[in-house]
Order: structure tokens, then C-alpha cells, then sequence
């Protein structure tokens, strides 16, 4: 298989990990920054459930298949599982490290999608990457 569908699949498995950690962190937030946690969290899982799909459907618009079960995508995924609630602080250092390596692996998937001359692959990870730059910038600034 080529390089964008390969780049592809590991985002996916990457991408639907992380939807599930933020559906764990929206359940189990608690303190001070609980509603808007709780809301943000949501946010966060309701735009990735969307790119997933989006990624999936773009492998089968190239002539590819996309990961069809959980452990297919439990093996493939690099980011890691939460089996512990975290506190609130820890759980937006979890999302924004992991935010922070989907945005790095959307970078070497619109590299791959250019070098195979792919531009529809290339404008659907752009689209992705953007909106994610940005919810990154407003949760490292909760950080600060
Ligand atoms: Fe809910």
C-alpha cells in the first residue's frame, strides 16, 4: 500500500483513541473547571468522531480499506489509553500532548498525500489540521 494510506491508517487508529480518551476525560472531570471541562471535552470528541469519519471514507475514496474493528485499531494506535480518572490539570496536558502529536502526524500525512499528488487527501488533513491548531492554542493557553 502507499505511503498516504499507510499515514492514513495510523491517524485513524491514532484519531479513534483519542475520541474515546476524550469521552473517558467528559465522563470522569471533576472540580473547579468542571462545566466548562465537561463542555470542552465534548467539543473535543463530537469535531474527532467527524474526522474519523472523514478519514475513513478519504481511504476509500483512494482504493483503500480503513481499519474495521477495535482491535485492529488497538494494535495500529500509538497513543496511549487512560485506564485511571486523572485530575483536571492532567487530563488537559494529556489532550493537548496528544493534540500535539495528531497535528504532527496530520503534517507527515499531507507530506505523503503531496508526494503522491493525492489533493484531495491533502485538503482534507489541511481542514483537520487547522481547526485542531487551533483548539491546541486555546487549551495549551488554559495551561498558562
Ligand atoms: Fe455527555
Amino acid at each position: 500500500m502507499n505511503q498516504t494510506h499507510e499515514r492514513l491508517t495510523q491517524l485513524q487508529a491514532d484519531a479513534t483513541v483519542f475520541y474515546h480518551k476524550a469521552r473517558a476525560f467528559h465522563w470522569t472531570v471533576t472540580g473547579e473547571r468542571f462545566f466548562s471541562l465537561h463542555e470542552q471535552f465534548e467539543a473535543i470528541y463530537t469535531r474527532w468522531a467527524e474526522h474519523i469519519d472523514a478519514l475513513a471514507e478519504q481511504m476509500v475514496i483512494n482504493g483503500g480499506k480503513p481499519l474495521l474493528s477495535l482491535t485492529a485499531v488497538a494494535k495500529r494506535a500509538r497513543i496511549e489509553e487512560v485506564e485511571e480518572a486523572l485530575d483536571a490539570r492532567a487530563m488537559v496536558e494529556t489532550i493537548v500532548g496528544d493534540l500535539s502529536r495528531l497535528v504532527e502526524a496530520i503534517n507527515d500525512g499531507v507530506r505523503a498525500a503531496e508526494k503522491e499528488d493525492n489533493r484531495g487527501t491533502v485538503n482534507l488533513l489541511e481542514g483537520i489540521r487547522d481547526q485542531e491548531r487551533k483548539a491546541l492554542w486555546m487549551l495549551s493557553a488554559l495551561l498558562k
